[in-house]
């Protein structure tokens, strides 16, 4: 299991991989999404307004598409189907014009098509939308968290969201301890309901870019099996259908790959909603998004209307080769090997010794993509070549010695390539970026990179961003190592000196093991200065790193 201190070195995420540090519940409990859940929501594209018939439809498409046979297994009803008060014995009451008959009738109809049945509540004392929620009053007194998991037990619910708008402080010390509480009791009561229920927690959100965030993200996974970090990814709008939504998709993966640390099989980072295919996203977009979010293991949630998806979004949706990428079972975060001013290139390590590599074109205009084995990571034997398939069209490539792609503007590149014996084993190579940035709301925040200048630079995706994080511990570019000397950060020949190691903690510090002071970048949305050591702070933002996973 990992350490949730400071760590040690870099074993902890080196070693063989997330997928080996996942412990089994106690007690007899079954382990829960030990791959990432997949599945479909309303919320983005209905919103609330949705009926009960919409509901049914949608599940019903998932079964006609082929969808739900590709593992698109669970519906989920969001916010707004309950009424804003409890009944005079404190239980919640679903909407009677949504739900003339009640829930369970619709419960039964989606498990007897095969799939699961999720359900949305809140951790504050009201819903997002001002429904009533199952935590306290923000005055203190009753929640309702356990009444509200019997009855979700008693509709046979198979997985909870809970959102966590309107979370009162009253009688907690602190808004993080306010939460935890929520959480922690929400998490106890589905464990005594005597019946498997998916726990997915929006706890993070309410915390994202603070520093409170990475306390939050360090417990979460005691409690549940998957969390929403971040910002909501944009909602389709009947007034406005064709409004742009690949920005916040951007923004969504942005925030989501540089949380790889937090995730392991069982617990999975959530950058929201799969939106591809609906309004406002290009095929391309619509191909990025899946691509991405199966390159970081991220949950599969389709939010769009299924009946008005076309049939080359219902494949792309549905391409196996790409699913089995996200549900591979070692769960791993992709690494960011590089990152220019438009182009993103991911690898991540799957099960059985294959790997999947990601271009993504942020830019306007077309590229052309060229990606290396040793820049992966692998060895730099002119004998190193890749067996390559292009997981949108199928086409097999054997031998290559450098993957191409022209990738049209939005759009991502997907393989799997197997490499040969002289590729050697991959290390962990790619950007360090400060997750710190100036731009909320946009991929921009995430744009400076660590560089051998001992500077934070605009990612540029030139050798000098090129990082390789070594099981020992030391950070090596361009056959240099990083070191402190003199309290000052300057790049020397690598000779294993404590003043050439660092640890890196979960809440992405890295400490330096001679002088143990943390990397720093005086101001957290600054370039071209001198980065310095200084004392670690409690989740000082100016001292937040993301390394290749
Ligand atoms: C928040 C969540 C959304 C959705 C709405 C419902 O905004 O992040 O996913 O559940 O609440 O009100």
């Amino acid at each position: 299991m990992r350490p949730r201190a400071l760590l040690a070195g870099f074993c902890w995420v080196m070693g063989v991989g997330a997928g080996a540090s996942f412990v089994a519940p106690a007690s007899g409990a079954q382990p829960l999404a030990l791959t990432p859940p997949m599945g479909w929501n309303d919320w983005a594209h209905f919103q609330c307004g949705f009926t009960a018939q919409a509901i049914l439809d949608n599940a019903k498409l998932l079964v006609s598409t082929g969808l739900a046979a590709r593992g698109y297994n669970t519906v989920t009803i969001d916010d707004c189907w309950m009424q804003k008060a409890r009944d005079a014995q404190g239980n919640l009451q679903v909407d009677p014009d949504r739900f003339q008959h009640g829930m369970k009738p619709l419960a039964s109809a989606i498990h007897a098509l095969g799939l699961k049945f999720g359900i949305y509540e809140d951790a504050g004392s009201e819903t997002c939308g001002r429904f009533a929620g199952s935590g306290q009053p923000d005055v203190g007194g009753k929640d309702h968290f356990l009444e509200d998991a019997r009855i979700f037990a008693s509709w046979d619910v198979d997985y909870l969201k809970l959102d966590g708008c309107n979370v009162g402080v009253a009688g907690q010390s602190d808004r993080v301890s306010a939460y935890r509480k929520a959480y922690a009791a929400e998490s106890a009561a589905l464990k005594s309901v005597g019946r498997p229920i998916v726990f997915s927690e929006s706890a993070p959100a309410y915390f994202e870019n603070t520093p409170e965030w990475y306390d939050v993200l360090t417990w979460v996974r005691q409690y549940g099996q998957l969390w929403r970090e971040g910002s909501d990814i944009a909602n389709y709008h009947a007034n406005n259908p064709d409004a742009p939504r690949f920005k916040s998709v951007l923004w969504n993966y942005a925030y989501n790959l540089a949380l790889g640390r937090f995730q392991r099989p069982g617990n999975w980072d959530d950058p929201d909603f799969i939106i591809g295919g609906d309004s406002g996203m290009s095929l391309a977009e619509s191909r990025s998004q899946m691509a991405l979010w199966s390159m970081m293991s991220a949950p599969l949630i389709l939010s769009s209307d299924l009946g008005k998806l076309s049939p080359e979004a219902l494949k792309m949706l549905g391409n196996p080769a790409v699913i089995a990428v996200d549900q591979d079972s070692l769960g791993r975060m992709a690494t960011l090997v590089r990152r220019t001013s438009s182009i993103d290139i991911l690898l991540k390590p799957l099960k059985g010794g294959d790997y999947a590599v990601a271009a993504l074109n942020r830019g306007d205009a077309p590229a052309q993509v060229q990606i290396h084995p040793a820049e992966l990571g692998f060895s730099t034997d002119a004998n190193c070549s890749l067996n390559g398939q292009n997981l949108w069209n199928g086409e097999r490539w054997p031998s290559l010695s450098v993957l191409q792609a022209d990738v049209a503007s939005h759009d991502t590149a997907i393989w799997r390539i197997h490499p040969s014996a002289s590729c050697g084993a991959v290390t962990r190579t790619g950007a360090i970026i400060i997750t710190a940035g100036r731009t909320l709301g946009s991929i921009d925040g995430y744009t400076h990179c660590l560089a051998t200048t001992g500077k934070v630079e605009e990612c540029s995706g030139a050798p000098e961003e090129s990082w390789t994080v070594t099981s020992g511990g030391t950070l090596k570019s361009s056959g240099a190592c990083l070191a402190v000397a003199g309290g000052k950060l300057v790049m020397e020949k690598c000779n294993d000196g404590s003043m050439q190691h660092w640890s890196y903690t979960l809440a992405g510090n890295l400490v330096n093991a001679a002088d143990h002071e943390c990397l720093t970048n005086v101001s957290a949305s600054e370039t071209q200065q001198p980065l310095t050591m200084q004392p670690c702070g409690h989740n000082q933002l100016n001292q937040v790193w993301s390394l290749p996973d």
